[in-house]
């Protein structure tokens, strides 16, 4: 029978380091949670046999990934990343893994890649981990070898030069791959007697060591993808190089993306070949961006759909929106969620669109809110157009019709429709429904007198 490989990603700590009210494990890396980053390095190998322990705040982990098939094991105090594998141990064991990899959640980097070369590697031992050589191994947990063998982790405010020797330059990177049964033997024997009073998974390499069982730590040299995210400085660290490659995959991949050192695409974005972004920008979410689209600088999407052919000009903010295809949006526009744009529908400068549809070829060149609104093909709404939607309690919705003509700086209070092919006269407020093919002044009229002048 083929042996089954899991994995637990290790997410319950606080991050006491990144003085923030969130857990760590859900700190921002170009606008997605540190742990989706190692969920998507791990699913590709492990699929369904991946758990994830949580404890500090993990209702507002299981928010992050709401509607996402994720196991979660708590470990209800959180005393050590050894503790949090004994938490989890019952459960790998009920789904009958032969091996478990364990991840440390604040290792957002990881590479699918380096898991698999590892787990090639560690398939003969009993205990495997992965290590790096840093010039400065800061607060890492040293690997102490004799003869080349290994023989313990020994954290670094635990670390001893009687004892151990030296202070060695390789570090443990927190990514390991058990035998469960070696180390079911080996758990229950991990104490708190240390600096932190935790209890360190750490410590199940020193303890396989003297059961004679076959413990090895895997080389990976300075790999820059393996470090830990402890504080804010480390997070910016690994975000810039998340960034970088990702700029540089899409690149590859035929996107033209100018100045890419200054733009920034989740992982979660999808650009097609062809499309073409102009740096700084930022592209969060699952946006969309079709090929001959073109995003300019300076905009910021969220959860935007960009079809083919379509603009973006500078300094225009979208979020939960979509630009159909050939339209034209900006610069400075704001589409806030809901706003749909037909093909060939343009917005301009200082305009506004939340929940509303503007149909085929419509415009709203300046100036304009459009809330709560449904705009026919080929309408025009003139500068200053407000739709009025809100009366203090409710929202309420404003139809204007296919060709209908909005002249400027008219305020149109809803619930109201305004006829096809009808004209709204410049400066009205509009109150009453207007029929197709009328023409609506809701204005005072001028009037014209000479002037008086004193003297
Ligand atoms: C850990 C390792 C250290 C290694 C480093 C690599 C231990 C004792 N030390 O140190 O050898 O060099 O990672 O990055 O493991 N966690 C829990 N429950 C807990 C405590 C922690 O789930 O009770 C989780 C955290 O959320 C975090 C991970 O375990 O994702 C690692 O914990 P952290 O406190 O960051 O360990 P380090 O001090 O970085
Ligand atoms: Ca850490």
């Amino acid at each position: 029978m083929a042996s089954i490989t899991g994995a637990l990603i290790l997410a319950a700590g606080k991050g006491t380091r990144m003085h923030s009210d969130k857990p760590k494990v859900l700190q921002s890396i170009l606008g997605e949670p540190m742990l989706r980053f190692v969920y998507d390095a791990l699913e590709p190998l492990f699929g369904g046999n991946l758990w994830t322990v949580i404890g500090h705040k993990a209702d507002m982990v299981r928010e992050a990934f709401k509607g996402e098939d994720h196991r979660f094991v708590v470990q209800e105090r959180q005393l050590g990343t050894g503790h949090a594998l004994q938490s989890a141990w019952d459960e790998l064991k009920a789904a009958g893994l032969d091996r478990v990899v364990v991840v440390n959640g604040d290792t957002p980097l990881l590479p699918t890649s380096t898991v698999a070369t590892f787990l090639k590697e560690a398939m003969d031992a009993d205990v495997a981990f992965m290590t790096l050589t840093l010039p400065d191994p800061g607060a890492y947990g040293r690997v102490v070898r004799h003869n080349r063998r290994v023989v313990a982790i020994v954290e670094a405010k635990d670390y001893d030069e009687t004892l151990y020797g030296p202070e060695p330059d390789e570090i443990n990177a927190g990514i390991y791959c058990l035998r469960m049964d070696a180390v079911e033997k080996l758990l229950p024997r991990l104490t708190n007697a240390n600096k932190s009073g935790e209890y360190y998974i750490t410590d199940l390499v020193g303890l396989a060591v003297a059961e004679r069982m076959d413990v090895i730590g895997v080389e990976c040299g300075q790999d820059p993808n393996l470090l830990g995210v402890n504080d804010p400085a480390e997070l910016i660290r690994s975000e810039a190089l998340v960034r970088a490659r990702i700029a540089l995959n899409w690149i590859e991949k035929r996107v033209l993306i100018h100045a890419p050192e200054t733009v920034r695409i989740s992982p979660r974005a999808v650009l097609e070949p062809g499309a073409e972004i102009y740096g700084p920008c930022e592209i969060y979410g699952a946006s969309r961006i079709a090929r001959a689209a073109v995003v300019h600088s300076h905009c910021w999407l969220r959860d935007a759909v960009v079809a083919e052919g379509a603009t973006v000009h500078p300094f225009s903010h979208v979020e939960k929106a979509e630009i159909g295809p050939d339209c034209v949006v900006g610069p400075y526009a704001r589409l806030r969620p809901g706003a749909v744009m037909e093909e060939g529908a343009r917005v301009g400068n200082f305009v506004e669109m939340k929940k509303a549809r503007l149909g085929k070829g419509a415009k709203a060149n300046h100036l304009t809110y459009l809330g709560d609104a449904e705009v026919g093909p080929g309408a025009n709404i003139g500068a200053g157009t407000i739709t009025c939607n809100y009366d203090g309690v409710h929202k309420h919705k404003t139809v204007i019709g296919e060709g209908a003509f909005i002249g400027s700086n008219s305020a149109l209070v809803a619930p109201v429709t305004i006829g096809a092919g009808s004209l709204v006269g410049a400066g009205s407020v509009i109150t009453k429904d207007v029929p197709d093919d009328s023409l609506a002044i809701a204005r005072g009229r001028q009037t014209t007198l000479p002037r008086r002048r004193n003297s």
